[in-house]
């Protein structure tokens, strides 16, 4: 296809996706340094539905048809972004329809059922991160709606916090105004906007997930990989729900075929969010390099990179790198794993290869793509840092995708927490920066040449830990206008 053609194919999807429906945090994130998130717990249903329908109609709430300069306006008088999400338990609480609940359940049932009860099975949070042990937010009966600030600086978040806060009224319990979770980037130069670091020094977000017509841009996945009611990769779209006709009857009057209109609407243009923070242990981390890195006569960096799959300066590591070749700006994103099919550069069980194992030929078909959003928490590490003291740090982590099965669990129970992909040399261990590593003597196999045996890592301990996970609904606008509509949310006679 010419270049003219496919921009004018692009041009086209874009114009298909409605953006003035979709929230911006999903389809395009936010560049801005800091973040508050809260978890709240739905006190008054009329008063939490009023609230929430009001950041809609007041545009606090930011869609993706508002560009940045939209949002600079905005951020100068104070007014940092908002997007909203709600958990099953949210939207029981807000009283929906039991019949709206109903297809959660047939379609979404993790979402239906919550990460708490899903933790073990689903998530591999055993142990330490297993799900009794979270932060007192993700109590399933408490953790209703995630409400998310996006802003420059802590100035603004206070200011508009307050003004939320007056908003509600008594819509919400207290305490989830005051345990806000607060994210901040390391760096806050214009420059760090392009290139942001995480707590164990490396580069991130660099591979995203482009959706066809979310910009004028190609994409690399359809709209149904993140977005409800859209046609995914595989050309299916779950949420048609054209055979869905939840009997309505008695109560709208409307047809058959309005009805199921009626319900599709309400999920079109919604996505799903992990919200996950977890602890990062960078002394841990450090001190396993340091050791490892002697036993083996290698270099720290090194090691690095090969648990990572990238360089600290973002590029991929590659059949005979010893040392981090010139970064090629642009080009980050810019390779294959088809063309390292013995893991010789980047390893099999290194995290970007697990996570997005791109065209590796180990891989069934299936990409399972997901949205990555979120920021780190917690003061940067130093080496000066003492021993065994590791401050609160870590990574408040949102994961969007379609399917919380099978995409977001996916990759956490089989790719992160199972032997990694492809022979020869792929080792026991575990991802090596996410995995719930129980098993000392688990091997993380770095592949030499023909000549040699692959470098053998053993010794894994957790260098992260989950403080909580919650899975939310983040509805189109459309689907949240719907809160006021009698037939779909509020309190229902014993005989509906
Ligand atoms: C504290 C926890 C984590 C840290 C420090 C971390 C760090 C990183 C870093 C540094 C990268 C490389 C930057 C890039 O390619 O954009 C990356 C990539 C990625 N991570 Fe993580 N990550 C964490 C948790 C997770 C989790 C829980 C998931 C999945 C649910 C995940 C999924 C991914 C994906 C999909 C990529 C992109 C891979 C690619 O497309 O090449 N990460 N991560």
């Amino acid at each position: 296809m010419s270049a003219l053609i496919q921009a004018t194919v692009a041009k086209k999807r874009c114009q298909q996706l409605p953006l003035h429906d979709i929230q911006k945090l999903v389809l395009q994130g936010y560049d801005l340094h800091r973040s508050r998130y809260f978890v709240l717990t739905v006190a008054n249903a009329k008063l939490a539905r009023q609230f929430l329908t009001k950041l809609a109609d007041e545009h606090w709430l930011t869609t993706a048809e508002h560009h940045r300069d939209h949002v600079a306006e905005r951020l100068h008088g104070q007014q940092c972004p908002v997007s909203l999400g709600l958990t099953f338990k949210g939207l029981v609480a807000l009283e929906l329809n039991p019949r709206y609940q109903a297809v959660f359940k047939n379609k979404a049932r993790a979402f239906a059922e919550g990460a708490h009860f899903r933790a073990a099975a689903h998530l591999a949070d055993t142990g330490n991160n297993a799900a009794a042990f979270w932060k007192p937010e993700f109590q399933p009966d408490k953790a209703h709606v995630l409400l998310t600030l996006h802003a420059d600086t802590q100035q603004a978040l206070a200011q508009t916090q307050k003004t939320l806060q007056d908003m509600a009224g008594s819509a919400f319990e207290m305490v989830g105004w005051h345990n806000a979770f607060e994210g901040q980037h390391l760096e806050e130069t214009a420059p760090a906007r392009k290139a942001r670091r995480v707590h164990f020094g490396m580069l991130d977000g660099i591979s995203q997930v482009r959706i066809h017509g979310a910009t004028d841009k190609a994409g690399t996945h359809e709209p149904g990989e993140l977005l409800l009611g859209h046609a995914n990769d595989e050309g299916f779209n779950a949420w048609r729900l054209a055979t869905e006709r939840p009997d309505l009857s008695g109560t709208s009057g409307l047809s058959a075929q309005a009805q199921s209109a009626k319900v599709a609407s309400f999920f079109k243009n919604a996505s799903f969010c992990a919200f996950r923070p977890m602890r990062q242990y960078v002394t841990a981390f450090q001190q396993f390099l340091d050791t490892q890195a002697s036993e083996w006569d290698v270099s720290a960096e090194y090691l690095r990179a090969k648990l990572l799959g990238r360089w600290d300066n973002g590029q991929v590591i590659r059949t005979g790198e010893t040392s981090a070749p010139v970064a090629q700006a642009g080009r980050l994103d810019d390779f294959k794993f088809k063309d390292d099919p013995a893991g010789l550069g980047c390893p099999f069980g290194a995290h970007i290869r697990r996570m997005n194992p791109r065209d590796d030929g180990v891989v069934p078909t299936r990409r399972r793509p997901i949205v990555r959003r979120g920021m780190p928490y917690g003061p940067a590490w130093t080496p000066a840092e003492p021993n065994g003291t590791d401050l609160e740090r870590g990574l408040l982590g949102l994961f969007f995708c379609a399917s919380l099965e099978d995409q977001f669990e996916h990759l956490l129970s089989e790719w992160a927490n199972a032997n990694p992909m492809g022979v020869p040399n792929k080792g026991t261990a575990k991802d090596p920066l996410i995995g719930n590593h129980s098993q000392p003597h688990a091997r993380f196999d770095i592949p030499q040449d023909m000549d040699h045996d692959p470098l053998a890592l053993q010794g894994f301990t957790p260098f992260v830990r989950t403080e909580g996970t919650l899975y939310a609904f983040f509805p189109g606008l459309h689907g949240l206008h719907m809160m006021n509509d009698s037939e779909v949310f509020g309190p229902r006679a014993c005989h509906d």
